[in-house]
């Protein structure tokens, strides 16, 4: 087993010395977007909705409290080619700043329409979508927490677990710790506002 992860760590190494030497001709490679941990939160035991809409909930006849946002984008590996089929898994806080899972002992109430975790998949031009909630902040073992969604990111050959954050929420990333730790490749975690509540994210897998 070890030698073999040898051989990936060997071909991986190898590809990105191949697009290193294309350099800045090769106009369509992508910077890999920054892992981040799993956290405390991520739903193991969730058994409810997983479609593309966290905002409501079958038979529900309220929405989700807070403001209906729309994310989207694409999956590409680091060559820029979109990644069909690849699974989003996605969790995140209610409007309030709340999980909806049993190690969140935050009082901030529970919002009972709120789907809260979503699985989806990419079409064939790699592109993925979502209606939500703007999550709203925290505080956590580990500080002050900006508005942010998890994400669980598997293509074909290559998995990455990450954080997404708003780039119109600089003023609570600035004092998020673990949004300072991505330092110069914040940008590449952070969605674009593009207007009317919607923001736009692409995912880099360092492979399909
Ligand atoms: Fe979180």
């Amino acid at each position: 087993m070890a030698h073999e992860k040898y051989i990936i760590t060997r071909r991986a190494f190898a590809v990105g010395a191949l697009a290193s030497a294309a350099g800045a001709s090769h106009a369509l490679a992508q910077s890999i977007t920054p892992g981040s941990t799993i956290g405390p939160f991520y739903p193991a035991g969730y058994r409810g909705e997983t479609d593309a809409d966290l905002s409501r909930i079958a038979g529900h006849t309220e929405r989700a409290k807070g403001q209906v946002i729309e994310v989207m984008g694409r999956v590409l590996d680091r060559n820029g080619n979109p990644i069909t089929g690849a699974k989003l898994e996605i969790w995140q806080a209610n409007t309030h700043g709340r999980y909806a899972h049993p190690e969140d002992v935050a009082t901030m109430p529970l919002d009972p329409d709120f789907q809260g975790f979503a699985t989806i998949h990419t079409g064939s031009d790699g592109s993925w979508k979502i209606t939500t909630i703007k999550p709203g902040t925290y505080d956590s073992p580990i500080g002050y927490r900006t508005p942010h969604i998890h994400m669980d990111v598997s293509g074909m050959t290559s998995r990455n677990i990450m954080q997404m954050y708003f780039a119109d929420e600089q003023e609570a990333n600035a004092v998020d710790g673990l949004y300072r730790e991505l330092g110069d490749s914040a940008p590449l975690s952070t969605a674009k506002a593009l207007g009317d509540h919607r923001y736009g994210w692409d995912i880099v897998l360092i492979e399909g």
